[in-house]
């Protein structure tokens, strides 16, 4: 039986650089938030062992694909003789620091493991995916999570009221090891502690951006004169709360007072032409067959989903 899954991009409500590992990564403490944002992929097995990935916009090579070699970890592992075809329908943007590819990766484990009937564990499914990006494990169970380490060690937490978001993104492609170098040039700060999950049951609009914070985003701002523009157009807008870059770039988190804020606001960015904007709400869940009407997002026409089924 062909398989539906939808894999959510992901905002970081939190987070903080703690240090440099002597492996070259750095040390973070993040809080990682599932959002109404989704890729879509559908599995089909085939008789031949192997993975091939469609896609319907140009991937590159796809040996360097994160499906595909996600893909393979698992296959390599527990399953060598099955093999599968795997489309994948890009929605999210790349290089925008929202986890597209990483959620796709851990989405191409969830499905394969259910398309093959393995029965493996989520932890299981963590563990492998983590092996071919830092923060893909997520995205197994997605939701709201405290991650640290590389962000491949994950504590899950219990779901805060949803909150509407607008995500702009200036169609600049900022590559995560570019922001975190130029960090790494000044990291004489002294550490944040992280205090979101203090209260996050009772948690709103207004009072989510006392404890927002991206150590990343200055990094980011001083490396994407791209970034920079949109940011500095984009300070003082009606029904805005609080915004913060969100991971390493280039997307902007706007979090709004409600969804009718969230729709009007994306709307005028796209107006304006300020980037692809999108109207989306917090999620509960990581890759995953459900795609309810609450929780789609609103954006550029292209970007309209169909329900699955
Ligand atoms: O693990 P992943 O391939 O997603 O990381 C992409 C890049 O981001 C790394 O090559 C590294 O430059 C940077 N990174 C980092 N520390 C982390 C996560 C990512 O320096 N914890």
């Amino acid at each position: 039986m062909p398989l539906t899954l939808y894999a959510p991009a992901k905002i970081n409500w939190f987070l903080e650089v703690t240090g440099k590992r002597p492996d070259g990564y750095h040390e973070l403490v993040t809080v990682m938030q599932a959002i109404s944002l989704f890729d879509r992929l559908d599995f089909e097995e085939t008789s031949t062992p192997g993975i091939t990935l469609s896609c319907n916009i140009d991937l590159g090579p796809p040996e360097k694909n994160l499906v595909v070699r996600a893909a393979e970890v698992l296959r390599r592992a527990h399953a060598p003789e099955r093999g599968a075809k795997i489309h994948l329908e890009k929605h999210v943007p790349h290089g925008a620091g929202l986890g597209g590819g990483s959620s796709d990766a851990a989405c191409a484990v969830v499905g394969l493991n259910r398309l093959w009937k393995l029965n493996l564990e989520e932890t299981r499914l963590e563990e492998l995916v983590a092996q071919v990006g830092s923060d893909c494990a997520f995205f197994v169970r997605g939701g709201i999570a405290l991650c640290t380490g590389r962000g491949e060690i994950i504590e899950h937490k219990p779901p805060i009221p949803s909150i509407d978001l607008v995500i702009l993104y200036p169609n600049v492609v900022l590559p995560t090891p570019d922001v975190y170098r130029e960090l790494s040039t000044r990291l004489t700060y002294t550490p944040k502690d992280c205090y979101f999950f203090h209260r996050s049951r009772f948690l709103s609009a207004l009072s989510v951006s006392k404890v927002v914070f991206n150590r990343l985003e200055e990094a980011a701002l001083r490396v994407s004169p791209g970034l920079r523009e949109v940011w500095g157009k984009t300070e003082n807008e009606s029904g805005v709360t609080c915004r913060f870059v969100s991971g390493s770039g280039s997307a902007i988190a706007f979090v709004t007072t409600d969804r009718s804020a969230a729709l009007a606001l994306a709307r005028l960015f796209e107006q304006r032409g300020y980037g692809r904007a999108f109207a989306v709400t917090t999620v509960t869940v990581g890759a995953s067959e459900q795609l309810d009407a609450g929780h789609r997002s609103v954006g550029s026409p292209d970007q309209a989903r169909k329900r699955p089924g």
